[in-house]
């Protein structure tokens, strides 16, 4: 595993949150926090980032993560560029090194990357010159780690602690990096119970996320639970489409208005989007008063500006809102 740390403690890539300390991430979210805005006000910015570089690579389709990554660098003042996967050299055979080697030669400083194959993030992190940093913006199903600390923002902003929290992730873990970030931060963070809740074939292997509890049933997955996070069905990471109705799986696993009242009656509900509407989640959850995903949304140009504040190099220090 690539260090993401400096010799000094620093962050200097974000490649997972797992193995990160409560001090780090809390750090971040602390950072984040001062750069939130009510939705409507305008947007904070500084110059902290001003003459750095960043390359948003994302090989796997993206809208929020990729519009959030590019906003977050330019209110701080950097330099983006946008690599869509058909302009870059990569399908002309180029490898994905040889395109990272050459964009530090336009002084990059940091590259954003998503990329349906793990290890592309670490891999690059491994080659890339001393001063330049690594982000994952979403590896396969292995992480998507800037996703799991706007989670934590959010839920920190809602409920104002971790400790004493049951959170109930509900859908595709198998095939979900969000579920693997948002589980290692929110561990780290104490909550005192993280569910893991899905049918038998959507849960991960028994050798995963090890603390966590795994129901079957939706009703008792919800059961009073804090923070009931929605995730899609992921089908292009499946190999067996067999069982993806739609509606037979709204039927047993889709969050209804009535299946969100057996948690808490003050319970939030996240999605890290894109939603499927009347298959994971129903249109009255989603819109409803419970619903914290634009606040999820927002977040994350917060917590990407945190983060990037955070891992650029000295001289581009400066990062307050
Ligand atoms: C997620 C992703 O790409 O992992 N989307 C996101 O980044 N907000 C979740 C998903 O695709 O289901």
């Amino acid at each position: 595993m690539t260090a993401q740390l400096r010799a000094d403690g620093t962050l200097r890539h974000l490649l997972t949150l797992e193995g990160l300390s409560r001090k780090d991430i809390t750090l971040l979210l602390d950072r984040a926090q001062q750069f939130v805005r009510p939705i409507g006000a305008r947007a904070p910015t500084s110059r902290a980032l001003e003459g750095v570089t960043v390359a948003n690579l994302f090989t796997e389709p993206s809208t929020r993560t990729r519009v959030s990554f590019e906003l977050a660098a330019g209110r701080l003042g950097a330099r983006v560029v946008n690599l869509e996967v058909q302009l870059s050299s990569r399908v002309k055979g180029e490898s994905m090194l040889d395109t990272i080697f050459t964009l530090e030669a336009l002084h990059v400083d940091v590259f954003v990357i998503r990329d349906a194959e793990a290890g592309v993030p670490a891999l690059v992190a491994a080659h890339v010159a001393p001063h330049v940093s690594v982000l994952s913006a979403g590896e396969g199903s292995v992480a998507h780690p800037t996703q799991g600390l706007l989670d934590a923002l959010t839920i920190r902003q809602r409920k104002r602690r971790f400790d004493g929290l049951v959170v109930a992730i509900v859908g595709d873990i198998r095939h979900s990096r969000v579920a693997r970030s948002a589980c290692h931060a929110l561990a780290t963070l104490g909550v005192a119970e993280l569910r893991l809740v899905a049918p038998p074939a959507l849960l991960p292997g028994a050798d995963e996320l090890g603390g966590c509890t795994r129901h079957t049933d939706i009703e008792a997955g919800l059961a009073g639970a804090d923070v009931v996070m929605m995730l899609r069905i992921q089908r292009e990471r499946m190999l067996d489409e067999a069982q993806l109705d739609g509606a037979a799986y709204f039927e047993s696993f889709g969050l209804t208005p009535g299946r969100l009242r057996l948690a808490k009656p003050d319970a939030i509900v996240l999605h890290p989007q894109p939603m499927n509407r009347g298959v994971e989640i129903a249109s009255e959850v989603a819109d409803g008063p419970q619903s914290a995903i634009r606040d999820q949304v927002r977040n994350g140009v917060a917590v990407r500006m945190a983060v990037l504040a955070t891992v650029a190099r000295a001289g581009a220090e400066g990062g307050s809102a």
